[in-house]
């Protein structure tokens, strides 16, 4: 059974600094969604820290937090997306990439894009995309004011 769902993509610093923003945009297209909240941000370490909790004792955290504030990626900002369609959860990770850039399909946004950092090994996976409906409604509440999201469903 089909679910319309919300999710939420991160363009990351990587990705900006390569200046393919509007690819990963077009390639989103695609995917027969609909884009229902963008905005512009210059990621601070408490955000992205609260992001990427889960993966708080790993060992690429410091450098994760380091790529996603955009130290970097010549202070880089992010562009926040929310997505709604269906099954759109699903859809985007399967555009996306699996996580080592270096093994992603080629046709994904992380295979055409992606690699790895040379100083520090970080996964340049040029964007973020929510894995579970649970996290997305999480993800999506951290990035988002409740006004930000333009729902035409009334
Ligand atoms: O982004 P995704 O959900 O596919 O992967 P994750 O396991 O949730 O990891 C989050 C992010 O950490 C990745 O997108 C990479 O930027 C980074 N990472 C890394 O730098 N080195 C790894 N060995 C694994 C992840
Ligand atoms: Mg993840």
């Amino acid at each position: 059974m089909q679910m319309i769902q919300q999710t939420l993509i991160l363009i990351k610093p990587d990705a900006m600094v390569k200046k393919i923003a509007g690819n990963i945009i077009s390639d989103l297209y695609n995917l027969d969604i609909k884009m229902i909240g963008l905005k512009l941000v210059n990621v601070q370490k408490e955000l992205a820290e609260q992001h990427y909790s889960e993966h708080r004792e790993k060992p690429f955290f410091g450098d994760l937090i380091k790529h996603i504030t955009g130290e970097l990626h010549n202070q880089e900002n992010v562009i926040a997306i929310v997505y709604e369609g269906e099954d759109a959860i699903e859809k985007v990770r399967k555009l996306v990439g699996c996580t080592n850039p270096d093994e992603a399909e080629p046709y994904s946004l992380r295979g055409k894009y992606g690699k790895i950092h040379t100083k520090t090994n970080c996964h340049e996976t040029v964007v973020h995309a929510s894995d579970s409906k649970e996290n997305a409604e999480k993800e999506i509440e951290l990035w988002f004011e409740k006004d930000e999201i333009i729902n035409n469903n009334f």
